[in-house]
């Protein structure tokens, strides 16, 4: 597994591979990974000649109040879970390699990204958008990984390769859980013992959700109150938001029907989750 950091050189081991024929994987993460990340590093494995994974903790995707400064990292066991995982190549920007001190230029995606997180967290995805696209630029692979656990983006992410014609096909890959049904995330570290027991509620609280849906419930309000009701039962989770959304819009719709999302954030403690589950509903 060969490790880089800089663009140039990166690029130059990239051309001879492709030279030959190789097929490119691209993984894009923050790193501190965990099962979750090496889920996407094994099925671009198993569908490329060459997997290339990004650890870069992305500056212009937080905003000034959040977790940037704290975000979790550990680059040697990183590296060796990379390794094991199969990746062949990884690379490592820092700042002033991703964004010149004059960089001027974001990708925007509208409407998909004005509900649920981008309801919240409102400059998010310009940056998630910005820098997959100078990921894509750099690596120019042939297929990129993203995970259901981040609904939202991998589906934004698509529109973007969609409406800009950008060659690569974009796989997505189901959420790994943990045996209690808590989506894993570089972010459950912050949690203590106690918040992390409270967090698996938000799975239990979709489970209910679907399990409702199964016994013929098609009232959006009548789910997402369900699920409130469950949360809220927690001290001190606090709930961000519950929606219901059609699949291609990202749009709150009020009977279920189609493809639909069921897609929760709660705050616990300062640790924001996120959670979903996608359904067919006839
Ligand atoms: P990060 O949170 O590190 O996630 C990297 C990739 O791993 C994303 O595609 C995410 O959806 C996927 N992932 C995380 N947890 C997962 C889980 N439990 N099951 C399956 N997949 C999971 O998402 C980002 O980084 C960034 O926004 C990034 C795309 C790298 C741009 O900076």
């Amino acid at each position: 597994m060969k490790v880089f950091s800089d663009i140039v050189s990166l690029r130059e081991e990239l051309s001879s591979l492709k030279n030959m024929n190789y097929k490119i994987g691209l993984v894009p993460t923050m790193g501190y990974l965990h099962e979750g990340h090496i889920s996407l590093i094994r099925t671009s494995k198993g569908e490329n000649d060459i997997t290339v994974l990004s650890i870069y903790v992305n500056p212009t995707q937080f905003a000034l109040d959040e977790d940037l400064d704290n975000y979790p990292t550990d680059l040697e066991n990183d590296k060796k879970v990379a390794k094991e995982a199969g990746a062949d190549i990884i690379f490592i920007p820092c700042n002033e390699i991703m964004y010149s001190n004059n960089h001027l230029t974001y990708v925007t995606v509208d409407n998909l990204t004005n509900n649920l997180c981008g309801k919240s967290r409102p400059t998010h995805f310009n940056g998630v958008t910005t820098i997959v696209t100078k990921l894509f630029n750099i690596v120019q692979p042939d297929k990129a990984y993203f995970g259901q656990k981040d609904a939202q983006q991998a589906i934004i992410i698509k529109k973007m390769v969609n409406d800009l014609n950008i060659p690569i096909k974009i796989i997505e890959c189901p959420i790994v859980r943990e045996k209690d049904g808590l989506a894993m995330s570089s972010r459950n570290a912050y949690l203590n013992k106690n918040e992390r027991n409270k967090a698996t509620i938000l799975y239990k609280s979709l489970q209910y959700a679907k399990s409702l849906i199964i016994k013929g419930e098609r009232n959006a309000h009548k789910i997402t109150s369900n699920i409130a009701n469950m949360i809220t039962k927690e001290s001190g989770v606090n709930i961000d938001y519950i929606n219901v959304v059609d699949v291609n819009t990202l749009e709150d719709i009020s009977i279920l029907k189609g493809n639909i999302l069921i897609a929760i954030a709660v705050k616990l403690g300062d640790t924001r989750l996120i959670d979903n589950i996608r359904l067919e509903v006839q």
